[in-house]
């Protein structure tokens, strides 16, 4: 079985070269990033989304744009260094695997300055180095929440879904859609109902599309048809992302999650949130301390460039809910399943520590 890869670096390795995913499904389009401005960009207008492939693609396309200038002295690096971490950890400000790559990038360059006198050279391939340890180790994480996750599907598994958390999502096989990838490649049956994910269609254009691929079977529905499918009994488990999931396992997702959450609850179906522990935010106690973004309202009176709406009218556009613990029956990570009440408070270094 072959997933699509959202983010790598280019062929000579100068680059994040990202699929873009405002041309999915019609087009599969790479483009290849290499400065600050072409990666904040990126990240802003969802080319390259998802909790752990913006966070991937922050401190790859941090180091691509960090390969030192001609006769660049090693202090006019730091400061320019300074200067683009903090504008590409600030692009998106609710998954907080962005900063959580970062700062993790930075802490591995201020490791290799061990005289505080190492060159913009060593500096620079420090930080790649760490860019591209967060690349493999992604990869590695959705593999191990797959095999964890794997174990809640029982043969025919029909799994309703919200936003994308696959492949496009992580750099490996994704998190909410790992189990389904893992089931669909041991040969268990397995199916997928997409939400289409208003207002930007993340389920529809890239879940359906992602899965399609892959050849495993998905049927969309519109959003607001979910508490009507959940009532059927047709679905078995609800598996979502995170962008992050406080202390408490409060967690945030895409818009449209909270309402999925309480639908399962009424008509008694499991809801799990997959995340790796880079998800985790254990300096956050609860839901309501999590950043939530706000988009433009022209997304939802103009979805995909065409009116839906009177010009000008009022519009509310958060990008993502939180789903309060309490709803939420389980949540997996690289490390195993764990079951509420959640506590990731005692979380320390490193965060793949996480046990079930
Ligand atoms: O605005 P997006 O498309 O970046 O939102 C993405 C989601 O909400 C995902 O469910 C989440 O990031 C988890 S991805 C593994």
């Amino acid at each position: 079985m072959s997933t699509v890869q959202s983010i790598g670096w280019s062929p000579a390795c100068d680059a994040l070269r990202i699929l873009d995913q405002r041309e999915l499904p019609h087009a599969c389009v790479e483009r290849d990033l290499r400065t600050v401005d072409e990666v904040c960009d990126a990240i802003r207008t969802l080319a390259v989304r998802g909790a752990p492939a913006i966070g991937a693609a922050g401190a790859m396309g941090l180091a691509a744009a960090m390969t030192p200038r001609a006769d660049e002295a090693r202090d006019a690096w730091t400061a320019r260094l300074r200067d683009s971490a903090a504008r590409i950890r600030a692009a998106r400000p609710t998954a907080v695997n962005l900063p959580w790559a970062v700062d993790r990038v930075l802490a591995a360059v201020a490791a290799a300055d061990t005289d505080g006198a190492a060159s913009a050279a060593t500096l620079a391939a420090a930080l790649r180095d760490a860019a591209d340890a967060i690349l493999v180790e992604d990869r590695a994480m959705c593999r191990a929440i797959g095999e964890h996750g794997v174990a809640l599907l029982r043969d025919g598994a029909r799994v309703l879904t919200h936003c994308n958390a696959g492949a496009l999502a992580t750099c490996g096989i994704g998190t909410a859609l790992a189990p389904v990838y893992v089931a669909h490649e041991r040969g268990q049956r397995v199916a997928v109902w997409a939400d289409e994910t208003r207002p930007l269609l993340q389920g529809s254009r890239l879940t359906a599309w992602e899965l399609a691929q892959a050849g495993v079977p998905v049927t969309v529905i519109a959003d607001g048809m979910a508490a009507a499918l959940l009532r059927t009994g047709t679905i078995d488990a609800v598996l979502v992302g995170a962008d992050r999931i406080a202390a408490n396992g409060d967690a945030a997702n895409k818009i449209g999650t909270y309402a999925l959450a309480l639908a399962a609850r009424a008509h008694g179906v499991p809801f799990y949130v997959l995340a790796p522990s880079s998800t985790v935010d254990v300096a956050t106690p609860d839901g309501a301390r999590i950043p939530i973004e706000e988009r433009d309202p022209d997304e939802v009176r103009a979805p995909m460039g065409r009116a839906a709406a009177p010009a000008g009218v009022a519009v509310w556009n958060p990008a993502f809910d939180v789903t309060p613990a309490h709803l939420i029956t389980g949540i997996v990570t690289e490390s195993g399943v764990v079951h509420p009440p959640y506590d990731f408070s005692t979380l320390g270094a490193p965060r793949s520590a996480l046990t079930p």
